[in-house]
């Protein structure tokens, strides 16, 4: 491959790294059932279109559901969901099952257009042929078609040529649906099947190499699910690593959060939440089950370093005592300590535990820094709204405030987690400045 074509190729990977600008709302079910597929066929495609959470991309908020028109951020610009209803004109109902099956597990749109990989078609490549069958069949005749016209994206020409994508694709494809791995379950399997597959946690939470490829794309790769910083959040180290990871939860704990949003250890927000709003709260309870089980059997990324975590709340109870002498005690006592308590403890899972949450513990500091800036508010479970949000404190905390209590948080109950400079605080208060956030709304 000649330089150039290098170049063009590495340009057109950086869109790989999409993420999502908004946090998209929560869809609601269309249905005008055709009378070409049968009511159990178009169930299980309306089920997997909730495992491969379609609607958090393809439905913007109060939008048509699957109508597209979300915007992406790429470090080239920004891109935007296409429609996927079944409308002839604007939507896909001019696909074919094959042009369905192409652009879902090689993105290849029906034109033969190459798609930006924001649509996560490297995970759905392992999605099998009974399941890419009943998904087309309710997208064909479970949706209600909408004429919405698509976005063009906001690339400029040459950026925006398509065909350094086939390149990428070369390099980074994996083709081939998911073949049972001999020796294991079958919940193990379903498991990694909907994980790697469908659910596209990967996406997410592996670490992207120099093409914004993801690294691993099963547990074979060492770098598979073990954390990775996208748009200000960072999404947790998912293997068995036991204080940044899932060590310390049971696949109760962990099948707790993915239905419900929160357990004793930690609490959803961020990117997460539209997972859970869109996804995983809907899954069953043997799929839910089978996620968890595949995921506990992750070893520790790189074997556990330090040692497991001890909850000790001396020390930071005599700083707590004498806040005088500790900003960051102060600003906890004044804003914080109400509700995640002077033992850290909160009252999960309302109200999330600071001390020995993996997300605290995290070597890299954004999800926090973001939250305490932005707050949540988002999650919605079975259609009620959390009950008790995080507060926003852009408003009422200076970077250096935000700073000081994030290392005093990261420190105290033992986390021994490193400080929070200012500098990165100011950094994320203006990539999410609300102004910015709004305008790929309009
Ligand atoms: C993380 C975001 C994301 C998710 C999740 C997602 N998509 Fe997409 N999808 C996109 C984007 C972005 C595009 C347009 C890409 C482009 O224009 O190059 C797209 C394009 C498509 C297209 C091509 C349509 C066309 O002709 O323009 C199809 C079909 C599609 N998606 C189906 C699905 C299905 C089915 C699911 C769920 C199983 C899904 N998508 C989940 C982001 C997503
Ligand atoms: C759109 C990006 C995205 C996708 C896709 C995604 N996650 Fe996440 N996930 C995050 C972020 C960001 C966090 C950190 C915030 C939090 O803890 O909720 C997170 C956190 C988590 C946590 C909590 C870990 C902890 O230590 O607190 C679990 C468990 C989890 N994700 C599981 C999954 C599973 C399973 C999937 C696939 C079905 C998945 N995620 C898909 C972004 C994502
Ligand atoms: C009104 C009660 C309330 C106050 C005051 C509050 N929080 Fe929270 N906080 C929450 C709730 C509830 C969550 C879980 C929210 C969710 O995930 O939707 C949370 C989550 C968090 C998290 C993410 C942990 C996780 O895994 O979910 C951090 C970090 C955090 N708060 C820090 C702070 C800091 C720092 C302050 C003070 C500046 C503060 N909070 C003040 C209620 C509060």
């Amino acid at each position: 491959m000649s330089a150039r074509l290098a170049a063009a190729a590495t340009a057109a990977a950086a869109l790989a790294a999409a993420t999502l600008a908004l946090a998209p709302g929560t869809a609601s079910a269309a249905s005008n059932a055709g009378a070409s597929a049968d009511a159990a066929t178009l169930q299980r495609g309306a089920y997997l279109a909730q495992a491969g959470d379609c609607a958090a991309c393809h439905t913007v908020p109060h939008g048509k559901p699957f109508a597209g028109g979300l915007p992406m951020n790429t470090p080239l610009g920004r891109i935007y969901t296409t429609n996927i209803t079944p409308d002839p004109d604007t939507g896909i109902g001019g696909y074919s099952e094959a042009d369905f099956a192409r652009a879902l597990r090689e993105g290849v749109a029906k034109d033969g257009h190459n798609l930006y990989p924001a649509m996560p078609y490297p995970s759905y490549a392992k999605v099998r042929d009974d399941d890419v069958a009943a998904l087309y069949a309710y997208f064909m005749h479970g949706v209600e078609p909408v004429r919405q016209a698509n976005r063009e994206s906001d690339i400029k020409w040459p950026m925006n040529m398509r065909w350094p994508l086939k390149i990428w694709n070369v390099l980074f494809l994996k083709a081939g649906v998911y073949e049972d791995k001999p020796g294991k379950d079958a919940a193990w399997n379903r498991g990694a099947y909907l994980v790697q597959g469908l659910g596209h946690c990967g996406s997410c939470h592996t670490p992207r190499g120099i093409g914004f490829n993801e690294q691993a794309s099963d547990e074979s790769g060492s770098a598979f699910l073990t954390g990775a910083l996208l748009d200000g959040w960072f999404a947790s180290n998912l293997t068995g690593e036991h204080n940044t990871g899932l060590g310390r939860w049971s696949q109760a704990d962990l099948a707790q959060f993915l239905k419900t949003g929160a357990n004793q250890h930690a609490s959803a927000f961020g990117a997460m939440t539209s997972v859970i709003n869109n996804s995983t709260q809907a899954l069953n309870d043997a799929d839910i089950g089978a996620i968890a089980a595949y995921l506990k059997s992750l070893p520790a990324a790189g074997g556990n370093g330090a040692a497991a975590y001890a909850y000790d709340p001396k020390a930071t109870k005599v700083s707590l005592a004498r806040p005088a002498n500790d900003a960051g005690a102060r600003v906890y006592t004044a804003y914080c300590l109400h509700c995640h308590g002077a033992d850290g403890r909160g009252f999960a899972p309302f109200f999330a535990p600071l001390a020995g949450n993996p997300n605290v513990l995290a070597k890299e500091p954004a999800s926090l820094i973001n939250v305490t800036l932005n707050g949540t508010g988002d999650l919605v479970i079975q259609g009620i709204p959390a009950a008790y949000p995080m507060p926003a404190y852009r408003g009422q905390l200076s970077d250096q405030q935000v700073a000081d209590v994030l290392s005093f948080v990261r420190a105290g109950w033992n986390n021994g987690a490193g400080a929070v400079g200012a500098a990165d605080v100011a950094k994320l208060r203006a990539m999410t400045e609300p102004v910015q956030q709004a305008q790929g709304t309009q």
